[in-house]
Order: C-alpha cells, then sequence, then structure tokens
C-alpha cells in the first residue's frame, strides 16, 4: 500500500496537487495550511554554503590499523588492529556549489573518524603543503582565488599579482600548476594533513607528526585540456565517479604512513618542521606505515550527511595536539565559528556530527537543541555530574615549551629555509621531462589570460626564483 503523504508533523494532507480554492478557479485560502507550510519550508531549503570548498562530495569508511605506532601515540584510533568508522569530504576550493569538478585546484581531504575517545578530525588537502602560513592572510589569499567586486568574475590578473607578491606561495603554486593540479578523480589522489602535529605515547614522551594517505589506485591526473573539456559535458564528474564506484562494490583504499620527528629535533632542523609552505624530505624522516583507509558506503542523503558535515581540526582527541604552526592554530578557531554561523549553534548534534562515544558537556540549549544535558547543568555540583579529569583528557596543547615576547614577528627561517628552494627541488629531483613541459605550458596557459605587464614582470622573476630554465621558458613564450 502507498503510504499516504502527511504534513510535516504527520498528519494525512488532502491533495499533493492542488491548492484549496473558493470555486474551480477562486483565489487560493490562507486556511490552506499544507500550501503554506511546503512553500515556506522551500524557501529555506538551503543554508549558507561553505565560504570555501563548497563544492564536494564524501562517502563513509572505515580505518583499519596495520601497524604498531603505539610507540609515538596513545590515541585509541591508531592503538594495533583499531577498526574506526570515519566519514570523508573531498572538495576543490574557490568555486560555488555548482562549479565544475575538473578545474585547476588543491582539493580537499577532510576526514572525521569516529573514535571511542570523541571525533578526530584530519582536514586535510590533496597537497602536503598550502599557500601561506600566517592565518591573518587567508581571507586576503581566497579573495584574490574568488571573484572581483565590480564584474563578478575570476580574475587571473588578481591570483598572479598576490602570489607574486608573497612568495611563500612558490612550493604550492609549483604543485598546482604540474600534474596534480587536476586529478583524474578523487580516488587517483594523495591525501595529506599538511601540518605538523603533536603525538604523544601513554609514557608521555612527545613526537611531530605528518600525515600521508597514499592512494591504492595510483595517481592519475588530466590534462588541462581534458578538465577544459570535462568541465563543459560532466561538471559533477568527480562526484559522480565516487558515488559509482562505492555503489558498483570498487570500494577505494588508501594506505596511510605518518612521518615521525623526535620532539627535540625541531629546534634546529635545517627547515622550520612547523611552516606550512615545507615539507619534510623523505630522507630525512621516512614514511611509516600505519593502516588501510576505505571507502565503503555512500551517504543515503547528500544534504544531511555531507553539505551539513562540519570538519574541524580543533577537533584532537587524547594523544594527539596542535604543534606551533600558526596557520592550524589559526584554523582551530575559524572552523567551529564558520559551523556556528552556516549550520547553527546545535551542529554537533546532527547525526553525522555527532560522536559515537558518550557526550557528558555542560552545553545547554540554544536552537534545535536536541540531546540537550540533563541536570546538573552547572559545575562543579554535589549532584554526580561530570568531572573533568586532566589525565582522562591527557591534555597535549601545552606539551611544548613556548616562551617569548608579544610581538608580530616576520618569518625567521631555520639554515635552509627560504619560499623557493624546495618548490625548486620539486622541479628538478621529482619532476621528468614530459611532467616539466606540462608545468611550464600550463603557467603560460593560465598567465595569459588577462594579466597585465607589470603583474606578468613579477611573473617570470618568480619562476626564475623556482628554476632559471622554468622561469626564462615561461617568459619566452610571451616575447
Ligand atoms: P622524495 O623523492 O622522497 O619524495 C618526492 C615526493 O614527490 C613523493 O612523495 C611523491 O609522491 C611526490 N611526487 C611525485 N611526483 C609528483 C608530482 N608530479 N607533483 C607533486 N608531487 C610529486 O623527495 P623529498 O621528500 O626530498 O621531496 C622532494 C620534493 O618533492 C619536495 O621538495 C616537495 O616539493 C615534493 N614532495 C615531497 C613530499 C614529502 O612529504 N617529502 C610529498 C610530496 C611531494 P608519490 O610517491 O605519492 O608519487
Ligand atoms: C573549509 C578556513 C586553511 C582545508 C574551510 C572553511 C573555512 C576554512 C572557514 C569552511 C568550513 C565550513 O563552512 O564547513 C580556513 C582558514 C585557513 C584554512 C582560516 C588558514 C588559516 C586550510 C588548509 C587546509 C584547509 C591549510 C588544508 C591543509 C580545508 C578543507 C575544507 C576547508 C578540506 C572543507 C572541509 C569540508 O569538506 O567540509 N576552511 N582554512 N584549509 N578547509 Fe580551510
Amino acid at each position: 500500500m502507498t503510504k499516504p503523504t502527511t504534513n510535516n508533523v504527520g498528519i494525512p494532507v488532502a491533495s499533493d496537487n492542488d491548492s484549496l480554492t473558493l470555486g474551480a478557479n477562486g483565489p487560493i485560502l490562507l486556511q490552506d495550511h499544507y500550501l503554506i507550510e511546503k512553500n515556506a519550508h522551500f524557501n529555506r531549503e538551503r543554508v549558507p554554503e561553505r565560504v570555501v570548498h563548497a563544492k564536494g562530495g564524501g562517502a563513509f569508511g572505515t580505518l583499519e590499523v596495520t601497524e604498531d605506532v603505539s610507540q609515538f601515540t596513545k590515541a585509541a584510533l591508531f592503538q594495533p588492529g583499531a577498526k574506526t568508522d570515519s566519514l570523508i569530504r573531498f572538495s576543490t576550493v574557490a568555486g560555488e556549489l555548482g562549479f565544475p569538478d575538473t578545474v585547476r585546484d588543491p582539493r580537499g581531504f577532510a576526514v572525521k573518524f569516529y573514535t571511542s575517545e570523541g571525533n578526530y578530525d584530519l582536514v586535510g588537502n590533496n597537497t602536503p603543503v598550502f599557500f601561506i602560513r600566517d592565518p591573518i592572510k587567508f581571507p586576503d589569499f581566497i579573495h584574490s582565488q574568488k571573484r572581483r567586486a565590480d564584474n563578478h568574475l575570476h580574475d587571473h590578473n588578481m591570483q598572479w599579482d598576490f602570489w607574486t607578491l608573497r612568495p611563500e606561495s612558490a612550493h604550492q603554486v609549483t604543485w598546482l600548476m604540474g600534474d596534480r593540479g587536476i586529478p583524474k578523480s578523487w580516488r587517483h589522489m594523495n591525501g595529506y594533513g599538511s601540518h605538523t602535529f603533536l603525538w604523544q605515547n601513554a609514557g608521555g614522551e612527545k613526537f611531530w607528526v605528518k600525515y600521508h594517505f597514499k592512494t591504492d589506485q595510483g595517481i592519475e591526473f588530466l590534462t588541462q585540456e581534458e578538465g577544459d573539456a570535462l568541465a563543459g559535458s560532466d561538471r559533477d564528474h568527480h562526484l559522480k565517479d565516487l558515488y559509482n564506484s562505492i555503489k558498483a562494490g570498487e570500494h577505494p583504499t588508501w594506505t596511510l604512513y605518518v612521518q615521525v620527528m623526535p620532539h627535540d629535533d625541531a629546534a634546529d632542523y635545517r627547515f622550520n618542521p612547523f611552516d606550512l609552505t615545507k615539507v619534510w624530505p623523505q630522507g630525512d624522516y621516512p614514511l611509516i606505515k600505519v593502516g588501510k583507509y576505505t571507502l565503503n558506503r555512500n551517504p543515503e542523503n547528500y544534504f544531511s550527511e555531507i553539505e551539513q558535515a562540519s570538519f574541524e581540526p580543533s577537533n584532537l582527541v587524547p594523544g594527539i595536539g596542535p604543534s606551533p604552526d600558526k596557520m592550524l592554530l589559526g584554523r582551530l578557531f575559524a572552523y567551529p565559528d564558520a559551523h556556528r554561523y552556516r549550520i547553527g549553534a546545535n551542529y554537533t548534534q546532527l547525526p553525522v556530527n555527532a560522536a559515537k562515544s558518550p557526550v557528558n558537556t555542560y552545553s545547554k540549549d540554544g536552537a534545535m537543541a536536541y540531546s540537550n544535558s540533563p541536570d546538573p547543568v552547572y559545575a562543579p555540583n554535589s549532584y554526580g555530574g561530570p568531572h573533568a579529569d586532566a589525565a582522562v583528557a591527557g591534555e597535549t596543547a601545552s606539551a611544548y615549551g613556548a616562551s617569548g615576547e608579544v610581538l608580530r614577528s616576520a618569518y625567521r627561517p631555520h639554515a635552509e629555509d627560504d619560499d623557493f628552494g624546495q618548490a625548486g627541488t620539486m622541479v628538478r629531483e621529482v619532476l621528468d621531462d614530459a611532467a616539466r613541459e606540462r608545468l611550464a605550458n600550463n603557467i603560460i596557459g593560465h598567465a595569459s589570460n588577462e594579466v597585465s605587464q607589470p603583474v606578468l614582470d613579477r611573473v617570470f622573476e618568480y619562476w626564475r626564483s623556482v628554476d632559471k630554465n622554468l622561469g626564462d621558458r615561461v617568459a619566452a613564450a610571451f616575447k
């Protein structure tokens, strides 16, 4: 038997098709509450899109720890044999909700682990570095990637103006203009935690770590021409690929590795290990295998489970803490703030965002409060309410030493820090001739799009600083 249509509180309604009118062609009546409810709810269907990373898709999966890294962290999800349910969301950065998937842009790789000690979120990208190293520059950087104030168009002149004025962007821009700037699909790219994080083991020993999710499908990319063609013919190409693969039982997997740096190495390592524009060369800190990450379930409802998903780098569980990376510290504030605005104060109560471990919080009430805390609603109390316990929390936030004057400091390099060195290493030592040629052509194509002469001159110098041959090759194309 077909189910009767009801209104939003379960009362059966008389018609799916005809409003209540006075006479067959008469005016509609305000007493048709269902008509009004249906249209009023429709008017409120959207929540604001994410200010960045608006277009994306995701799936559910599992992390299975196959190795023993317990000497580095006591976090429950990384103990040998642990299996943890997870949600991932992939995205592009600069476009809006309906934007094509195959544009040249970094890809978000945001992972939520529903651990036995609360939610742990690793909100990374498909690149191990980023364009800037201070969160005060994030709105400026994003504005340069989004639309102009006057004509509401994207503007390559604005992008190159910003990049060349902030040379710390060079490593990430080299990556972006290379093959990995347009992945073939979300399944065919790596994910990186990008920042350095603190790990602490059961004995209290501290380590710095970087996360690498290496795709088991193999790295594959689209050329600029292939990406452009798909942007016109199949705007949701990556979303469709992920959904259809999982639906067909082809579950994509990634092998999770970490690089681990002993705590005291950080002070005089040749690169600033907390600078998000730098990697740790793998010859210095090799990859250590942790386990297997598998995606095995599609969302049943995109809006409830993906659009309303809230990832936040501040979700750190016992055994894991932040590092002094300024960008990471800026992000700890930014994401919960965005969710309170975009979804609402009680966003953590939505099923996709709710912890699967017990929540004993003194937060209460607010718009759409559902699982509200019982009495007592204050601490301390003498009525059996929860007690905070530093030993249980294993707080690592203050585990690294910090002291000094309050100041706004320009970047203070370690021995081998500069803005261009690692980008140059990638161009000269990682790429082959064909990849270098595609990199040069992608830069030339991108900078050919209405970039003004003074900015172009800086573009040539920027690339000469990365690699003399590459810069000369780019400049020659504009003669
Ligand atoms: P390694 O030779 O040990 O590592 C090189 C890395 O480059 C590998 O992780 C590889 O990833 C990645 N890579 C290969 N082709 C490309 C490409 N077309 N675009 C982007 N990355 C690519 O050298 P180092 O660790 O000394 O790093 C050398 C340079 O490689 C760095 O300056 C940095 O630019 C880049 N890089 C370094 C990474 C790191 O964590 N150390 C990570 C990624 C890049 P894969 O094995 O998945 O193909
Ligand atoms: C999304 C801020 C840097 C990866 C977002 C959102 C904000 C934000 C406000 C939207 C959140 C939402 O509405 O749900 C910032 C700030 C940064 C920064 C202030 C620097 C100071 C980074 C870096 C990375 C990153 C360095 C990766 C290494 C992501 C991802 C998303 C995102 C993957 C999408 C998450 C999702 O799928 O819901 N960022 N960001 N961001 N950011 Fe950042």
